[in-house]
Order: C-alpha cells, then sequence, then structure tokens
C-alpha cells in the first residue's frame, strides 16, 4: 500500500511539472482553437511577437513584426489558418487563434517576444486535437439522458465548465458557476439541465439533460477550465425515434396549431412536447391497450391513475395494487394494468369492450409519494375510426 502511494507521488510530480505548459484541447471539426498568451503590465520595446513550435521545420508558426503579420517563413501546414489580435502590444493579449484545428496540430506551441537579437518566452501551450468523442443515444420519450464528461477530481474554486453547442452558431447549454452570467444560458435549455452539485470535488462534470427531444440531437462540448489549462469533451447526443413516420404531422400540427392557442394551459405544466400518442380501435372489439411507459426509476410509493375527459378515475393503482374502489363504476372490471408496473414502468392499461363511449382522452399521470406530478402522458382513443376531436393529442411531461 505505501509503496503504491510512492509511486503515485512521483507521478503526480512528474504530471505537475509537465503542466508548467498551459493544456488546450479541442476537437477535430472545431472552427476554431484559441491558444492563451497574456503578459501583464507594461511591456518593453519587443517589435517581435512570435508563436513557435520546436518539433517542426519551418518552427515559425505566426509572426507579428513591428505591428503586422509577417508570414513569409511561416511553417505552410498553418498557412492561412492563424490570426491575432490586431492590437496586441497595446493590450497585452498574444493568444493566437488557429482556424480549423487538425489532429496533426497536436504539439507544444512556444508564445515568446523578441527585438532580432533576444528572445524571451512568455508562455507554452500543450494543444491536443481530439478525434475520440462519446455517442449517446436516447430513445423518444425517455425522462432524461446523461451526457458525460469527467475530469480530474479536486478542482480549483475558480475553475469554470461550460457545455455548449455550435451548430449552426455557439450557444450555451450550461454555465458552471452560473452566478458571473446568469443569462448565457439558451432558452431552449432553461429548466432542462443539471450537474453534480458537488463537481468541483468530484471531477464529475456529466451534465443531465431533461426531457430530451429531437432537437436535442447534435454535437455537445463540455469545457473545463483549469487554472491556464482547457480541457474538451464532445458528446454526441442521437434521439432515437420509434414510429416516428406516423407522428411527424400530427407533431406539426401540434406545434403550429394546438401550441399557440392552448400556451397558456401548456405553459402552466412547463410542458415539453415529445410525441403524439393515438389508439385507434373497431367497435366491438374485444379490448383496447392505451399505451403508458416510462424509464424514471418508480419508487414502491408512487401512484398511479389514470383519467378521462372528465376527470374521472379510469383506474388507479397506489400503495402496489390496483383500488378498484376509487375507479369510476363505468369502468369497473373493464381495466387492469400489466404485472408489476412500477419496476417494469409500463403503465399502460387494457381497457375491455370498448365503445363509442369510450372516445376520449386518457391520462396517465405518475405522482409521488407527497402528491407531486412526476409526469403525464395523454392517449386518445379513437373508436369505429370516428375522430371527433382533434385527433392530435398532447404528450406531456411536467418539469419538476
Ligand atoms: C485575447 O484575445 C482573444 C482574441 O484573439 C480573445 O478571444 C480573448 O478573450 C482575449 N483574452 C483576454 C483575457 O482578453
Amino acid at each position: 500500500m505505501k509503496m503504491k502511494m510512492l509511486v503515485g507521488f512521483g507521478i503526480l510530480l512528474l504530471v505537475s511539472q509537465h503542466a508548467l505548459a498551459a493544456v488546450v484541447e479541442v476537437n477535430e471539426g472545431a472552427e476554431s482553437v484559441l491558444m492563451p498568451c497574456h503578459r501583464e503590465g507594461g511591456i518593453p520595446s519587443y517589435p517581435f511577437i512570435m508563436w513557435t513550435r520546436s518539433d517542426l521545420h519551418p518552427s515559425l508558426i505566426h509572426l507579428r513584426r513591428d505591428e503586422e503579420d509577417d508570414l513569409k517563413d511561416q511553417n505552410q501546414d498553418y498557412r492561412d489558418r492563424t490570426s491575432m489580435r490586431p492590437d496586441p502590444l497595446e493590450t497585452g493579449n498574444f493568444s493566437l487563434t488557429l482556424r480549423k484545428p487538425r489532429l496533426s496540430d497536436s504539439g507544444n506551441y512556444t508564445c515568446s517576444l523578441g527585438d532580432g537579437r533576444t528572445k524571451r518566452d512568455v508562455t507554452e501551450v500543450q494543444l491536443k486535437v481530439k478525434d475520440q468523442q462519446e455517442e449517446v443515444e436516447v430513445k423518444e420519450g425517455a425522462e432524461s439522458v446523461i451526457l458525460p464528461c469527467r475530469t480530474t477530481p479536486d478542482l480549483p474554486e475558480d475553475a469554470t465548465v461550460e457545455w455548449t453547442r455550435s451548430e449552426p452558431k455557439v450557444i450555451f447549454v450550461h454555465v458552471f458557476p452560473n452566478t458571473n452570467n446568469p443569462n448565457k444560458q439558451s432558452d431552449l435549455y432553461i429548466s432542462r439541465t443539471e450537474m453534480d452539485k458537488d463537481l468541483l470535488r468530484t471531477g464529475d462534470l456529466s451534465l443531465t439533460l431533461k426531457y430530451p427531444t429531437d432537437r436535442d440531437s447534435g454535437s455537445y462540448i463540455c469545457t473545463v477550465y483549469r487554472h491556464q489549462d482547457i480541457l474538451r469533451d464532445k458528446v454526441v447526443l442521437t434521439h432515437v425515434k420509434e414510429g416516428f413516420p406516423a407522428w411527424a404531422t400530427a407533431l406539426l400540427v401540434l406545434l403550429f396549431v394546438v401550441l399557440p392557442v392552448s400556451g397558456g394551459v401548456l405553459f402552466y405544466f412547463r410542458h415539453y412536447f415529445m410525441s403524439v400518442y393515438q389508439v385507434k380501435v373497431e367497435s366491438g372489439a374485444e379490448s383496447v391497450l392505451l399505451p403508458c411507459k416510462t424509464t424514471v426509476c418508480l419508487q414502491k410509493d408512487t401512484k398511479v391513475e389514470w383519467t378521462d375527459d372528465d376527470d374521472d378515475k379510469v383506474h388507479v393503482f397506489e400503495n402496489g395494487s390496483d383500488r378498484p374502489e376509487e375507479q369510476h363504476p363505468f369502468y369497473r372490471n373493464r381495466t387492469k394494468m400489466n404485472e408489476d408496473p412500477l419496476r417494469t414502468g409500463d403503465l399502460s392499461l387494457t381497457l375491455r369492450h370498448p365503445t363509442d363511449e369510450d372516445r376520449e382522452t386518457f391520462t396517465c399521470s405518475v405522482y409521488s409519494r407527497e402528491g407531486h406530478i412526476l409526469m403525464g402522458k395523454q392517449v386518445y382513443l379513437e373508436v369505429k375510426g370516428q375522430c371527433f376531436k382533434c385527433d392530435v393529442v398532447v404528450f406531456f411531461q411536467s418539469a419538476d
């Protein structure tokens, strides 16, 4: 045990020596990467600002001489890809922007000042261009999805984390801490994101995204600013649709017709619209299944309630068993839920002998022990293929 600790310590020392150079990570395919280089206070009259990479020949990546770029001796792999602020000497900001980073750009860069005879290094940057990415799939209707991102534990107090997306333009999905810039987060993600409360200690920077929809598909970048280092990970989220084509039209109608009209009510519930359920059945059929599934982990004391348009109880499941005494007489002996619904997450209801009078919107609601609504789904049942109501049905999930 002791030996191991010693070895561990040795490695740590090695790492921290290396860490003198700022580490900047970027993913291949990014638009650009900034290699930071700053100098505080007055700068003596050094007419040259240079970025070099000593393992290359020529080693010159970018040269600013007498306030103008001088790129005739530049390494041609970097042609038309580098730029600096126009006013580096006034601002002390000599950072280099490198466009379209490639895997071969990975290496150690030196930012230095000089006058032709003497040269003074300001900073070293270790650039890592990464091509690995994490891929996460989420099924339609899932309550949430975790986008993984990890770094070393025990981050410094002033470390910051950003989750961003960049197509077509950069938007902020989640910012930690959100104190300095509370309005940075995009409206699309407000109250839908969560990170570990203790992330500085654990180094677990994974993002929980609630109520994912198709719009959330795409690349996410997790960026950590730790001391002078900028570390990045890329996660690609894919939203897997089930039976999308049948619902596509209905969803469009929902977004453009139903939503504007019923916006107030919907806002009240803070719904997120994910899919539309409609069930058709021939009159005289033996039974019909009203689907309702969830992937959240349900507690033993979760209550499931199926209600109809009049808010009459169709079926109640509480404390692990059916509650026929709470059911409206109209549905007596006509309903059945699957075995062990809380464990399987399958809260679907079988309704026997559906008739014209069952042409309703049925709501499947899940309540916590405290009576908070955890989830709600609606299913429109159409009997005999006649539709008297709008056959678009809202499927909602409470945000809390
Ligand atoms: C330095 O300049 C770059 C643009 O070249 C900018 O993105 C960066 O924020 C600046 N850094 C500081 C500390 O002002």
